[in-house]
Formats: structure tokens, C-alpha cells, sequence
């Protein structure tokens, strides 16, 4: 798959690791920033993924700040993004399957790399199922179009 990904400040300790991981599962890795750990705002971040995510440039998101909360509000924002905040893998792999989740964000205050790596994995292993599940999605969308 090809991959945006971003963070800020504080999220940048966790990225080098899961792009490894990210691009040692074979896929193709692009990261937004930032490249410094000089305080900066998840903001800017969130929203340069969800917009390259959102254009179709990129399959999938994935976004780190401390707490995984500001950045996944803010990619939210942006129209056709349906970003979770996920410290499991079971809500994950959900949201995939249930939401078509096209960004996943976690915290590098809140969870540990092993970890991090697992939700990663079994989220983008994880399909859409459809069906019922697509009803709801579009009821979303129809909430974003009004
Ligand atoms: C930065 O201090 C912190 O607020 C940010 O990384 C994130 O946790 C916000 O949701």
C-alpha cells in the first residue's frame, strides 16, 4: 500500500519505528513531517495527511501524536476522512471493517512500540466487510455533506 504518515513533536519519538516496520511489511512509506522534535502543532500534521489521504494520493493514513486525540480531531475535519484513535487492535481492525477508517492515530505517550506495530498490522490487514457497514458509512458522509 502506499502511506501517508505524520506526527508532531511529541509523536515523532514513536515514527521512525513503525515506518521501518511499515515499509519492512512492503509497503511504500511517504512521511509529511515534522523532521525535528522543536515544538510544533499536531494541527498542521493531521490535516497535511488527511488532505493527501483524502485526494486519493495515498490508501491509507496514519498519524502520531502524544495522545493520538488532537491529531485524529483535526485529519477529521477534513472531508472523506474517517480517522480512529486506537490503543488496541480490536477497535483497529473494527474500524476497518465496520467504518472504513482511512486514518489510524495512536499515541507515543500512550502506548509502546510492540504495541503500536500490532494495531498497525491488524489494521491495514483488516477489509471493509460492506453491506450494513456501508449504509452507515454513507449515513456519515451524507452528515459531512450537509
Ligand atoms: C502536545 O503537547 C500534545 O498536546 C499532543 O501531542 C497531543 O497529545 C494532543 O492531542
Amino acid at each position: 500500500m502506499k502511506l501517508a504518515i505524520g506526527s508532531d513533536h511529541v509523536g515523532i519519538e514513536l515514527k521512525p519505528t513503525i515506518i521501518e516496520y511499515l515499509e519492512e511489511l512492503g509497503h511504500e512509506v511517504v512521511d509529511f513531517g515534522p523532521n525535528s522534535t522543536e515544538r510544533t502543532d499536531y494541527p498542521v500534521y493531521g490535516k497535511k495527511v488527511a488532505e493527501e489521504v483524502a485526494a486519493g494520493n495515498f490508501d491509507n493514513g496514519i498519524l502520531i501524536c502524544g495522545t493520538g486525540v488532537g491529531i485524529s480531531i483535526s485529519a477529521n475535519k477534513v472531508k472523506g476522512i474517517r480517522a480512529v484513535v486506537c490503543s488496541e487492535p480490536y477497535s483497529a481492525k473494527l474500524s476497518k471493517e465496520h467504518n472504513n477508517t482511512n486514518i489510524l492515530a495512536f499515541g507515543s505517550r500512550v502506548i509502546g512500540s510492540e504495541l503500536a506495530k500490532m494495531i498497525v498490522k491488524d489494521w491495514l490487514e483488516a477489509e471493509f466487510k460492506g453491506g450494513r457497514h456501508a449504509k452507515r458509512v454513507e449515513m456519515i458522509k451524507q452528515i459531512e455533506d450537509n
